[in-house]
């Protein structure tokens, strides 16, 4: 069943997951909030990482797969920190993005989100362009579009005593790939040539730089000294404590620090819901490892993580992790590989990335003794001034560790598992929604919505019916939902319409079990449970409830 992103968006917000920031206001682009189930889903996606990363985490035995036992631990950092973390981790300089504006509109693109096809005639002469504000790829180009470069190719062709190319040749690239190109072979794009914004027809500026942090003031002090920024990422918090914890005696190398919280992009063109928002939440851990261990660490976490996804519900089919190409890894990466998922809103044979594992090598914690790294042939040296000197000076303190067994000092290398927890939730609201055929209570056949969430993940994990509303059944239900309640776990009650219907808003919201109390239960003091998958039905005591769901969603 091909999704439709329309329908879990609507979803969404008729039941309560996911609204727009401010909406009464009319919304801020690039915000979203979690309503009262979605708080409930997005809990449970950072709970059942977090057990994954540190809860249930064994330091004493090694997992499968993994060259040995490893320790674990977590921390919780601010979201602003020195200013100098980030001119030393290289974001004050380098996390940018290039952008364009429309003249007439003044609305903003992020330049590789623009594509220009370009038309070329037979003898290779760039004669004609048309502009998406789009990623379209190679293969977006619409039909009506393809048509009139073709037309505009012939026409060129015979005016110039060309022969017709056969297929005529029409490429696309983004928009600075596009400028860079047609510079270089001294090509003016004017006329036919210039990118214009589609809606408008009008001019586009000069792609410009902008930096995605978005900058606050502390204190009173205005200006440059009371500037500080709010993180673009959590993964600093733990590299400027890793002297902290190692010292505070925790952990010996191989380890990892975790941590889960906000993060700020001023992302230029925030867009496909809350797949690239401006706040978001991330899931980082950074295992700082020996160097010569490294790439057996990489394959472990990279193997790891996506197992995780499947786990917890992701269909293989629809998950794929792809090792990022030589000219794709970041200056400092030794190796990177992305979870993808196909959303429906992504083409097919697209997928988007849902976590990023990165072979960090020593980058990191140099940087925060010796001050921003720069890529100089095969090495990283410190970046200088015009002075000879670091151009922005690392704290000087000593990162690195020394192995008390091996007499071995050393800047351990890290190998980062990032993650989004509000991607990975967009995953698991798009893999649970589905929508089958199933009889009424009249036996006609109706269209069933029904979110498929692992249970585990699922923000209702019960919910507890009388049959009727009388006869005793609502006080015998209310005490089981008052148990359930009581264990901890996830319930609740509804005596209101049909029991068809009851059933149906449940199966809507991916609740897995439905308890109900019946005409029978006086005497035999057994509820039915009813799987929301299998729609299978059977009869438990009700003393079991809570060992039954609780086994039942934990295993
Ligand atoms: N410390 C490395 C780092 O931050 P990243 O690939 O920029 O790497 C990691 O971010 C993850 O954070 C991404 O895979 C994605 O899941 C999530 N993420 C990044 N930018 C996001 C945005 N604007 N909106 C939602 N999630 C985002």
């Amino acid at each position: 069943m091909k999704k439709e992103m329309e329908k879990i968006v609507a979803l969404c917000k008729r039941r309560g997951f996911i609204f727009q920031s401010s909406e009464i206001y009319g919304g801020l682009q690039g915000f979203w909030d979690y309503g009262p189930l979605g708080v409930e889903l997005k809990r449970n996606v950072r709970e059942a990482w977090w057990s994954d990363m540190i809860t249930t985490h064994n330091e004493l035995v090694a997992p499968e797969g993994a060259p040995k036992p490893f320790s674990m631990t977590g921390v919780e950092t601010t979201i602003i920190m020195h200013p100098s973390v980030w001119k030393s981790s290289g974001h004050f300089d380098l996390f940018h993005d290039f952008m364009v504006d429309s003249k007439e509109s003044k609305a903003r693109f992020r330049v590789d989100h623009v594509s220009v096809a370009v038309a070329y005639a037979a003898d290779k002469t760039p004669i004609a362009c048309e502009t998406y504000m789009a990623d379209i790829g190679e293969e977006g180009l619409s039909k009506t579009k393809r048509k009139r470069l073709e037309k505009t190719i012939a026409e060129y062709e015979k005016e110039h005593g060309l022969d017709a190319s056969e297929t005529p040749q029409i490429t696309v690239c983004n928009l600075m790939e596009y400028r860079k190109k047609m510079a270089d072979a001294n090509i003016p794009t004017t006329g036919k040539l210039e990118a214009r914004c589609p809606e408008t027809g009008g001019e586009l500026t000069e792609p410009r730089e902008f930096n995605l942090m978005f900058k606050t003031i502390i204190g009173a002090l205005a200006g440059e000294e009371g500037t500080a920024f709010l993180r673009p990422e959590t993964a600093q918090g733990m590299f400027v404590n890793f002297k902290n914890v190692v010292d505070s005696g925790r952990v010996k190398v191989p380890f990892g620090i975790a941590q889960i919280g906000k993060s700020f992009r001023n992302e230029i063109t925030p867009r496909n819901y809350i797949f690239r928002s401006r706040e978001f939440e991330q899931m980082e851990m950074e295992f700082f490892c020996h160097p010569d261990e490294s790439f057996e660490w990489y394959q472990y976490w990279r193997d790891r993580r996506y197992a995780w996804y499947i786990k917890h519900g992701i269909a293989k089919e629809n998950l794929i992790l792809r090792d990022h190409t030589q000219e794709e890894l970041a200056h400092y990466s030794v190796g990177t590989a992305d979870v993808e998922y196909a959303f429906p809103f992504m083409e097919e044979d697209e997928y988007g990335e849902l976590e990023g594992i990165a072979h960090r090598g020593d980058f990191d914690l140099r940087s925060h003794m010796e001050g921003k790294l720069v890529r100089e042939g095969d090495q990283l040296v410190v970046e200088k001034n015009e002075h000879g000197q670091p151009k922005y000076k690392g704290s000087g303190k000593d990162l690195t560790y020394f192995d008390d067994q091996t007499r071995e000092r050393f800047i351990p290398h890290v190998i980062e598992p990032a993650a989004g927890a509000d991607r990975a939730t967009l995953a698991f609201l798009c893999e649970a929604y589905y929508e089958d055929e199933q009889p009424d209570e009249k036996g006609n056949m109706q269209t069933r919505t029904v979110m498929r969430f692992h249970p585990r993940l699922a923000p209702v994990k019960v919910a507890v019916f009388p049959l009727i509303k009388k006869a005793g059944m609502p006080e015998i239900a209310s005490s089981i939902y008052q148990r359930l309640k009581s264990a901890g776990i996830q319930a609740v009650y509804d005596q209101q319409g049909a029991i068809g219907r009851r059933y149906r808003r449940q199966d809507e919201i991916g609740t897995p079990f439905c308890l109900t109390v019946d005409g029978e239960t006086e005497q035999d003091n057994c509820v039915t449970l009813r799987d929301r998958d299998t729609l299978e039905q059977v009869r438990i005591p009700i003393d079991d409830v809570v060992t039954e769901i609780h086994k039942r969603i934990y295993g």
